[in-house]
Formats: structure tokens, sequence, C-alpha cells
């Protein structure tokens, strides 16, 4: 019996994909960044990235490479605490989660609100910049499928840039 209620809402969510949110939208506003979540359930019922380029393991492999970027960064480096332990975990089930895995990170953490959560740093254009370039580094080291770089890169970019919180 439970067999067919998931065989039923995974073909009623198929069925409305095309209308589905745009993940991306969320830069535009304060209020779409705060459906991060919401957006991540409509993700984990369909094919997601999360499946696609290996699940948590990808995730954990991609923020060990982002900090070890962000270690030797005299930028960013100071705005994070000196264990980086609780910083790579919840980046990486944030992620895990957005993308389509399991929803671990609310579970843990409550709502995202990440601007609210990044409201204590100042985050500028060389911050930005600075967390982009380490984050693209580790994406491009996957060396994934293009459509997969492409996506996780855009998403990045976008989502840095709404961080942001002052010039
Ligand atoms: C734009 C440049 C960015 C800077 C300078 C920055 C910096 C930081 C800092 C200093 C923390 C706190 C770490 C701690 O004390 O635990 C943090 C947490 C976090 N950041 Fe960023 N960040 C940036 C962009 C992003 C982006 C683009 C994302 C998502 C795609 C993101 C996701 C997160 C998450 C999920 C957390 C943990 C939130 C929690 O406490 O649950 N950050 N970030």
């Amino acid at each position: 019996m439970p067999n067919r209620i998931l065989s039923h809402h995974r073909r009623r969510v198929h069925c409305t994909r095309p209308e589905a949110p745009d993940p991306f939208a969320f830069g535009t506003t304060r209020d779409n960044l705060e459906s991060w979540v919401s957006v991540s359930v409509y993700r984990s019922t369909v094919d997601s990235l999360y499946e696609r380029v290996g699940g948590e393991a990808f995730f954990t492999a991609l923020v060990e490479r982002f900090y070890a970027g962000v270690v030797g960064d005299p930028v960013i480096r100071p705005l994070y605490p000196d264990d980086l332990g609780e910083p790579k975990a919840h980046l990486a089930l944030f992620l895990s989660q957005y993308w389509g895995g399991p929803h671990t990170y609310s579970e843990e953490r409550g709502h995202p609100r990440l601007r609210m959560r990044h409201a204590p740093f100042v985050i500028g254009t060389l911050e930005r910049d600075a967390w982009l370039r380490h984050m693209n580094k580790a994406v491009k080291a996957a060396d994934l499928p293009a459509d997969d770089e492409v996506e996780l890169l855009s998403y990045f970019d976008m989502a840095a840039q709404t961080l942001m919180n002052t010039g």
C-alpha cells in the first residue's frame, strides 16, 4: 500500500514538472531565497542533481575542496571559526538538501535563512569573489558532465550575489 501512494505521488509530481518553481528565481528577492527548502522538497521527488553527481559523498568532497582553498585565503579565512568542522558539515548538508538529497540540514538547523545567517559577516565584492573562486575551483575539479557543472556554477554565482550585504 505505501508503494502505491508513493508511485501515485511520483507520477503526480512528475506531471507538474513544467510548472515547478524555477530554483534560480530566488536570486531576485529575499522571499525567494527563503523558499530554498520548498524547492528542495520538489527536487527530491524527481531525478535530482544530488543523485546524478553521486549523493552525499560528492557534496562532502566538494566542501572539503572548497575549504582547502578557504584555509589559505586572507580575505575570507578570518570570517570563519578556527575549527572548520561545523561550517563544513552545515554547508555539505545544506547543498545536499538543496539539490534533492535528504532533509537533514533542516532537521538539524531549521529554516536556512541564509541572508540572516550571513548578516554578521561583511560580504562585499572582495568576499564574494574569493568565496566563488574557491567554490568554482572545487566544482571544476569534480569533472562533472557539462550540464551539471553549469547548473552548479550558475547556482553558486547567483547565491553568492544574493548573500552580499555591502558594496
Ligand atoms: C558570498 C560569499 C560568502 C561568504 C563570505 C560566506 C561566509 C560564511 C560564513 C563566515 C559562515 C559561518 C560559518 C560558521 O561560523 O559556522 C557561513 C555559513 C554558511 N554559508 Fe556562507 N558564505 C558565502 C556564500 C555562501 C553561499 C553562496 C552559500 C550557499 C550556496 C552559503 C552557504 C552557507 C551555509 C549553508 C552556512 C551554514 C549556515 C548554518 O549555520 O546553518 N554561503 N558562510
